[in-house]
């Protein structure tokens, strides 16, 4: 039996800090209610003259190489996993591939939103089982800044949102790895946290820029409350659900990533299971919610802290637009 290992992580954010103070310049809000409500003092926000989406995951990948001892040449596949790549098509994928100089090598684009990290660790994990590949590469990286509505009307959901990218590599090993992904979605939600344009849904003469005069279809929009109120019940769900296909129990956890959605609801989670501070990697607080981008950065920094050993169970749990949701269960 063949097992996948995560045996490299790296992350990058760009490094414009943009506080919640500088965005009261902007919008009609406040520090205390960003904070009280997300959790998020600040967030990254890129430079267009030198950050892209491929780039910066290209920066993730060379410091999940160097922490695996491997290099560019060892990857055989990549699964790059974002809702903001830098063309509307081609994917980045082929952009990241480009920027390692791996021409030839497949590149698969995955657009899952928040939970597109464990959406694409799950491909990963089953072409390594199958010995399709040894090593792959899996990407979480997004550029939110410049879709948001950074005016009072979009107040609720352009504080919440920042730019990064995340990387994993994962090998076949004979020992576990990666014990589990369980995949989850319901289209009914899709309009709940969404982007309209530039989809096809428009009639022919619609879809051209030019004639879209409500441009704000281009922005993010959210239903905050609904997001809320369902990420809390999925979340929990899919935690349990992981942990009942592995029969191992809540205090098995060592370390819960959830992704960065907002500082409420891993708070809430972390209660209902009982966790500590400690079993729970938070930093929402320094680079808000990067969406696919925020559980790799989160895994990055959790290692770089010496808060993930040898033998430690890893859970991983991500919610967001579709709606979909997701979780894994690792041994490290
Ligand atoms: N600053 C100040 N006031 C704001 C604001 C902001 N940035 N955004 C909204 N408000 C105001 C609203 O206008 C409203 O005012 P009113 O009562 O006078 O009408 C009030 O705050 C409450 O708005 P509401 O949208 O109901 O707030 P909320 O308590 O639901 O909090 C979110 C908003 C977005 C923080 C919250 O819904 C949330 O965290 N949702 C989940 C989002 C999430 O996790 N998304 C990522 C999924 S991957």
């Amino acid at each position: 039996m063949k097992y996948s290992k995560i045996v490299g992580l790296g992350h990058h954010v760009p490094d414009t800090v943009i506080t919640n103070e500088y965005l009261t310049n902007l919008i009609d809000t406040t520090d205390e209610w960003i904070v009280e409500r997300t959790g998020i003092k600040e967030r990254r926000y890129i430079d267009h003259t030198k950050d892209t989406v491929a780039n910066m995951a290209a920066r993730a990948t060379r410091m999940a190489l160097k922490r695996a001892g491997l290099t560019e040449k060892d990857i055989e596949f990549i699964v790059f996993a974002t809702i903001t790549p830098d063309y509307f098509f081609p994917g980045s994928g082929v952009l990241l591939q480009r920027e390692l100089g791996l021409e030839g090598i497949g590149a698969l684009d995955i657009r899952n939103a928040c939970s597109g990290f464990i959406y694409g660790l799950s491909v990963a994990d089953q072409y390594i089982k199958t010995g399709a590949y040894k090593t792959v590469l899996v990407i979480g990286a997004e550029i939110q800044s410049t879709a948001l509505d950074l005016t009072t009307r979009g107040r609720n959901t352009a504080v919440i949102f920042g730019d990064g990218a995340g990387a994993a590599i994962l090998q076949s090993s004979d020992k576990p790895g990666v014990l589990s992904t369980h995949l989850h979605a319901d289209g009914r939600y899709a309009e709940e946290l969404y982007v309209k344009d530039p989809g096809s849904s428009r009639p022919h003469k619609e879809r051209q820029p030019e004639q879209i005069l409500d441009t704000s279809s281009f922005k993010v929009f959210m239903n905050g409350n609904q997001v809320f109120k369902h990420a809390v019940v999925r979340f929990m769900e899919v935690i349990n659900e992981a942990l009942n296909a592995n029969n191992l129990k809540k205090e098995d956890i060592s370390l819960l990533v959830p992704h960065q959605a907002n500082l409420r609801i891993s708070q809430f989670i972390q209660e209902k299971l009982g966790l500590t501070d400690d079993q729970v990697y938070n930093n929402i607080m320094r680079f808000g919610n990067t969406t696919a981008a925020s559980i790799p950065i989160a895994m990055s920094e959790a290692f770089g802290e010496g808060k993930i050993k040898e033998n430690d169970l890893v859970c991983l749990a991500a919610f967001g637009s579709g709606f979909t949701w997701a979780s894994s269960l690792i041994r490290w």
